[in-house]
C-alpha cells in the first residue's frame, strides 16, 4: 500500500475530542501533570506482528496521536511533548527516513484545522539543520495559525535530541559571552534553561514510553531531569486516550519529593 494512496477518511479518526464525561477519570485537583512527554514507540513491531511493513505501523499511529491529544485535553494536561523523530532516527534506512519526513509534514498539514478547532497550540522542538525544509515550513504555518490557542500546547519534537538541545543552548550562550552580551561567570541553571528550544515551557512532570522499552532514548534530557517515568506495555498503535489516562493515574499516585523529605 503506497503512502499516497491511503484513504485517511476511512481511518478511525475522532471527529471531536470529547468523550462521554462518565468515562473520564476524575483526577485529584492540582495533581494532573502540567507537562507530559510521550515517547511514541513500537510502530515498527506493531506492523511486523501483522506481516505489514514498518511504515504501515507509522500510518496506524496517526489516529492514535489525535486520540491521545484529545485524552490529554480531557485530563487537563497543559503541555504535551510528542517524540516524533529523534536526532538518532537518521540512522534508519533512507526509505524509512524519507517516509517519516513526508509523513510528519503531511500529518501536520492534514490535522492543523482539526487541532486548531480543539484549541491546540502547535509547536516544534528540534534542530533545524538536516530537517526537511517542507517539514519546517508546515510547522511554521501551523505555529502561526494556532499561536493564540490556550487549551493545550502540543510540541512536536522532530529532529529532536536532548543532548543536541543542551549543546545548542551552550553554543548560544558561548556566542553571547563572546559578543559581550552576558558574563561567562553568570551561567546558572535558570539562565541556561532560558536558552533551550522553548524556554517558556515548564519542566516535564511525566515521561511515558509505550512498547515496554524502559529507556528515554535522549528525550527531554534537561526538562525531564526530575520527571516521573511510566512505561506502558502497548505498542503505540494500540495505545490511546484510555491508556494515557492510566499513565496519568500512575503519576497521580507517585510521591514526588525532589530530594526533600515528605512531611509527616
Ligand atoms: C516509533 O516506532 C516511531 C519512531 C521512532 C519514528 P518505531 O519505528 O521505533 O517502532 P519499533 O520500536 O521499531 O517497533
Ligand atoms: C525513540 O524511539 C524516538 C521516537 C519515538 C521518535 P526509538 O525507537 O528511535 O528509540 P530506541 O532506538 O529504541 O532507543
Ligand atoms: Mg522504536
Amino acid at each position: 500500500m503506497s503512502f499516497e494512496n491511503v484513504d485517511y477518511k476511512s481511518l478511525n479518526i475522532p471527529a471531536a475530542p470529547f468523550s462521554d464525561p462518565s468515562i473520564i477519570p476524575s483526577f485529584p485537583k492540582g495533581k494532573v501533570p502540567r507537562h507530559v512527554g510521550l515517547i511514541m514507540d513500537g510502530n515498527g513491531r506493531w506492523a511486523q506482528q501483522r506481516g505489514l511493513v514498518r511504515t504501515d505501523g507509522h500510518q496506524a499511529a496517526e489516529p492514535v496521536v489525535c486520540d491521545v491529544i484529545a485524552g490529554a485535553i480531557e485530563a487537563g494536561v497543559r503541555y504535551l511533548s510528542l517524540y516524533t523523530f529523534s536526532t538518532e532516527n537518521w540512522k534508519r534506512s533512507p526509505s524509512e527516513v524519507r517516509f517519516l519526513m513526508g509523513f510528519s509534514r503531511d500529518i501536520i498539514r492534514r490535522r492543523v484545522a482539526q487541532l486548531d478547532g480543539w484549541g491546540v497550540r502547535i509547536r516544534w522542538s528540534g534542530r533545524r539543520p538536516r530537517l526537511w525544509k517542507s517539514v519546517i515550513d508546515e510547522l511554521e504555518i501551523a505555529e502561526e495559525r494556532t499561536k493564540h490557542n490556550t487549551t493545550i500546547d502540543v510540541v512536536f519534537c522532530i529532529n529532536y535530541g536532548g543532548r543536541a538541545e543542551i549543546a545548542d543552548a551552550a553554543a548560544e550562550i558561548a556566542r553571547q559571552v563572546r559578543d559581550g552580551k552576558i558574563e561567562g561567570d553568570r551561567v546558572t541553571e535558570k539562565m541556561f534553561a532560558q536558552h533551550l528550544y522553548n524556554p517558556d515551557i515548564p519542566d516535564c512532570d511525566l515521561v511515558i514510553r509505550t512498547s515496554g522499552e524502559q529507556r528515554t532514548s535522549n528525550f527531554l534530557a534537561w526538562e525531564a531531569a526530575y520527571a516521573e517515568l511510566d512505561f506502558a506495555p502497548e505498542l503505540f498503535p494500540d495505545y490511546g486516550r484510555q491508556a494515557f489516562w492510566r499513565s496519568i493515574e500512575h503519576y497521580v499516585n507517585r510521591d514526588r519529593r525532589f530530594g526533600g523529605v515528605k512531611k509527616a
